[in-house]
């Protein structure tokens, strides 16, 4: 083996998506773009980096993410920027630059796209990861709550993965609801301090909520005895909370109600979701999400509400039980018998896909039945077969690859025979 050749390994925790399994990705895509812009949610794409404090404000200087995932850098000319983590953010970010918040409300919007965190890579999770996701920015309604859900429910069945929601609400920092409960819930962390977990113990002053999610066996066992903020909410968040069961419960959404999905994200505020899925070991969340009605603010901009859910793709893809997305097979496999039906063959080919059928051919000069085989192998309707014979009397062979007859057609009127 050569010595000098670059590594063939991808960065580790990265991964390439290669056919077949890019073709369901392509799918999910579809997918997204259809049930998304289907409920009003128009496309968006932000950029790949942000300033960093994009992140740091938005997020949350307590988060995980914030504090241990973000890939950071100093750009020429110093300033700090970072790898997008996740993309509700920048799409505040972005309304708030563009001022959508100031026209039609809500703003919703939806994405797909690569995001990045620096994890400890294992089966579902990886440093870049992809997400699609939808935002309805401007509406403080519980009716955009049960959308947003019901959304994420209806796209992760239609892409094949049966999702367990777990529905919490987290009450409003500015409420009585999240005061109240947050000197009930750091009372008791306080006289369980010396239980938690060493990392754990410094969350208490910090962000109590979080100890929630700690992975560490010590915290967990506190945890289960933990006051639930669910018990605490202040009135205006109750009623809310109800109200967005009662939706849900209408439409057909199940659930269960989880006083513990808090979310590893600083902004939320009422409700907090998660889609859960078998399957998939330890990394069993396909997706998340929340409203977010103090966000804009923390960015520096207007009080605009919010809400959304990102769903993890890799996941998803991972948790899918059949293989929706087959490859999408090319209608006609042009055969070119000879060499100087090669050109011409070509000419075919071209005129075809310009009339938007698909049509693919042979690249490496096989014989006749080798190019049969691969028109075969390619899934194709028709095998279109150009000879001398063929070209002089301005035909073709067509051969219906499906029912086995054949004809010869005028080259003219070869679109019209094959167009599915
Ligand atoms: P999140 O829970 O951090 O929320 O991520 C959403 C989903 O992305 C997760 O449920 C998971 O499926 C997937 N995911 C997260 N990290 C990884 C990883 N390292 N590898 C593979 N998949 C991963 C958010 O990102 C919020 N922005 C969601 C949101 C939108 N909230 C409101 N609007």
């Amino acid at each position: 083996m050569s010595q000098d050749r670059v590594s063939f390994r991808a960065p580790k925790g990265t991964r390439d998506v290669v056919p077949p399994e890019s073709w369901r990705l392509q799918a999910l895509y579809d997918l997204a773009r259809s049930i998304f812009a289907g409920s009003g949610y128009a496309p968006v794409e932000t950029p790949a980096f942000e300033h960093t404090e994009v992140f740091a404000r938005g997020v949350g200087e307590t988060s995980e993410v914030v504090t241990k995932q973000m890939y950071t850098f100093p750009d020429k000319a110093g300033r700090s920027l970072t790898l997008r983590p996740e993309s509700t953010a920048p799409v505040v970010r972005a309304v708030l630059e563009h001022g959508l918040h100031r026209g039609a409300l809500p703003v919703k919007l939806y994405y797909a796209g690569p995001q990045f965190r620096q994890e400890r890579p294992q089966k579902g999770r990886y440093r870049q990861f992809l997400q699609v996701g939808i935002e309805a920015i401007g509406s403080a309604r519980p009716t955009v709550d049960a959308e947003v859900v019901e959304i994420g429910h209806r796209f992760l069945r239609a892409a094949g993965v049966e999702p367990r929601l777990k529905l919490n609400s987290i009450g409003h920092p500015a409420d009585e609801c999240r005061l109240g409960y947050g000197r009930a819930l750091v009372e008791y962390l306080r006289a369980h301090e010396a239980d938690l977990a060493e990392e754990d113990r410094g969350r208490i002053d910090t962000n109590p909520l979080r100890t929630f999610d700690s992975k560490e066996p010590e915290t967990r066992k506190v945890m289960e005895g933990a006051p639930v903020i669910t018990e605490h909410l202040c009135p205006e968040c109750k009623a809310h909370f109800d109200a967005v069961q009662d939706l849900l419960s209408r439409v057909g959404v199940p659930f269960t109600i989880d006083p513990r999905i808090v979310r590893g994200l600083d902004y939320y505020t009422r409700t907090a979701f998660e889609f859960v899925a078998g399957g998939l070991g330890s990394q069993d969340a396909v997706g998340g999400g929340g409203r977010y009605d103090g966000l804009a603010r923390s960015l520096g901009g207007d009080d605009v509400p919010g809400i959304g859910f990102a769903l993890g793709v890799d996941r998803i893809l991972l948790a899918q039980s059949d293989d929706g997305g087959a490859p999408r097979p090319v209608e006609v496999y042009v055969v070119a018998v000879g060499d100087e039906a090669a050109s011409p063959a070509f000419e075919l080919v071209t005129r075809l896909r310009s009339a938007g059928i698909g049509a693919d051919l042979d690249h490496l000069g096989r014989g006749m039945k080798g190019q049969m085989k691969d028109a075969d192998r390619s899934g194709a309707h028709f095998a279109a077969i150009l000879g001398s014979d063929e070209i002089a009397a301005g035909e073709v062979t067509l051969k219906d690859l499906e029912a086995g007859a054949q004809e010869r057609v005028p080259i003219a009127e070869i679109e019209r025979r094959v167009r599915p």
